[in-house]
């Protein structure tokens, strides 16, 4: 497997391109199966995950191609037809892979899926997403590890959220556009992800309103069309690089990140006295490192709080920064697992239950690491480019599903760090 090698680093200074959200692209790809017209998506980020849902559609029987130079992924889904037969492998490697169970369902008026995988985070059940399409009138099963639900129809209901879950309000979102009648999804995510989906949606001829709200209202159709889209930037990978430009210092623009995408952090990187502009092409970041940044508390939380796959990057700035910092964890129960790497690094935490209690040391030294999942990853990366000497982050294959190619970006800023290629990782194509 790869590694990845990371030298404590001179401040990072440039400018770099933020890709295409791979949070909205997952859903958007899955919302194709729901026409069988040509789609043409723009900016999908070429990551191990959405590589995995290009298979997963390619089951279907929707014939894929990629056009890098153009920067576009056209779906065909003229072919698509029901299938059972998605690999235990495929839907392990990708908790998204469960996105295309509503749009299956709402197409064919059955899906069947192995339960999904994903980064081991939680516990992370299914059941907003099957409450949703009972509510629709589906049947769900479970058998032999997979997830089976049928309708012979699908009509519109409310559906109260326990909680505001992205994937569930995207899987009945896509599910409800098929379905007769009006559908109202109560306390639904409001993340911009969801707000992307439904442009999409639209964009097919689906009547989607109130999206970003905690109230979304879908006007069920027969049919949709074929729509060509451009996925919005990905807040998260803007997020990790700002992380990492705050901790290590230096300035760089962040070229095409909404910055209403990223209220809560930019809020809380300012509180720690890190300096953030917005303009129309993006957004400034300038620190003068970790040893200038002031101790915080951070809260995750469903959007507009701060998002959870921001936990692990901004920890890592809090292991260095002087004085006594509080991470709250409340959106997923395990999601500490890059807190015993940084240990190894020296980083002085303790966690009581979601909390992590920080206390700032004075410097990281260079360890042998383990990227424990997508965004531990990330957070150890840029743990590495502060620490004495070298870090070497394994299980890099995490940070491949969700970070497009990020070392080549960092590189572009100054950063010192290198990928070590190690026996070539089976594909995610099976
Ligand atoms: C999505 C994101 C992920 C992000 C997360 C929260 C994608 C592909 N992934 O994941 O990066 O960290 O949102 O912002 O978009 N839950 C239930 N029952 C369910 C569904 C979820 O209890 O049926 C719980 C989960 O266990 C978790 C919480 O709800 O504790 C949030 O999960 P959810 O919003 O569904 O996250 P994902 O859609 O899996």
């Amino acid at each position: 497997m790869d590694k990845i090698l990371v030298k404590e680093s001179n401040k990072l200074f440039g400018e770099v391109n933020i890709s295409g959200s791979k949070n909205a692209s997952l859903p958007i790809l899955a919302a194709c199966l729901l026409t069988d017209e040509k789609c043409v998506l723009s900016g999908i980020p070429l990551l191990s995950d959405c590589l995995a849902m290009k298979v997963i559609l390619e089951r279907f029987g929707a014939k894929v191609i990629i056009n890098p130079l153009r920067d576009t992924i056209t779906i065909l889904p003229s072919e698509a037809a029901f299938t059972n037969d998605i690999p235990f492998e495929l839907a392990n490697g990708i908790r998204a892979s469960f996105l295309v169970m509503g749009a299956a369902l709402a197409r064919w008026g059955r899906a069947a899926l192995p339960m999904p995988g994903g980064c081991n985070i939680g516990l992370r059940p299914l059941d907003l997403h099957l409450k949703g399409f009972v509510a629709l009138g589906a049947n769900v099963d479970t058998m032999h590890g997979q997830i089976m639900a049928t309708a012979q129809y699908l009509m519109g209901d409310k559906i109260y959220l326990d909680f505001p879950s992205v994937g569930a309000t995207e899987n009945i979102m896509m599910a409800a556009s098929l379905a007769t009648g009006v559908t109202i999804i109560e306390n639904a995510a409001t993340e911009p992800e969801i707000v992307d989906l439904a442009n999409f949606l639209n964009a097919m001829g689906a009547n989607i309103r109130g999206a970003g709200t905690n109230t979304v209202k879908i006007t069920g159709d027969k049919k949709l069309n074929g729509a060509n889209y451009t996925v919005m930037p990905d807040r998260i990978e803007a997020g990790t690089l700002m992380a990492a430009v705050a901790m290590r210092g230096g300035k760089v623009f962040l070229r095409g990140i909404n910055a209403e995408h990223l209220k809560p952090v930019i809020a809380k990187l300012r509180e720690m006295s890190v300096e953030v502009m917005e303009d129309a092409q993006g957004i400034w970041v300038s620190s003068n490192g970790y040893e200038g940044l002031l101790p915080t508390e951070i809260k995750t939380m469903p959007h507009p709080g701060f998002p959870t796959d921001l936990q692990a990057p901004f920890t890592s700035i809090l292991s260095l920064t002087r004085g006594n910092s509080l991470v709250c964890e409340t959106v997923f129960e395990n999601r500490f697992m890059h807190v015993p790497e940084l240990m190894k690094m020296g980083a002085d935490i303790k966690i009581a239950s979601r909390t992590a209690l920080i206390e700032g040391v004075p410097h990281l030294s260079g360890a042998r690491v383990v990227a424990t999942d997508l965004r531990a990853g990330a957070a150890l990366v840029i743990a590495g480019l502060c620490a004495r000497g070298v870090t070497e982050v394994d299980n890099v294959y995490h940070i491949d599903r969700g970070y497009y190619k990020l070392e080549e970006k960092l590189q572009s800023l100054g950063a010192e760090i290198m990928r070590v290629r190690g026996e070539r990782q089976e594909d995610v194509v099976v």
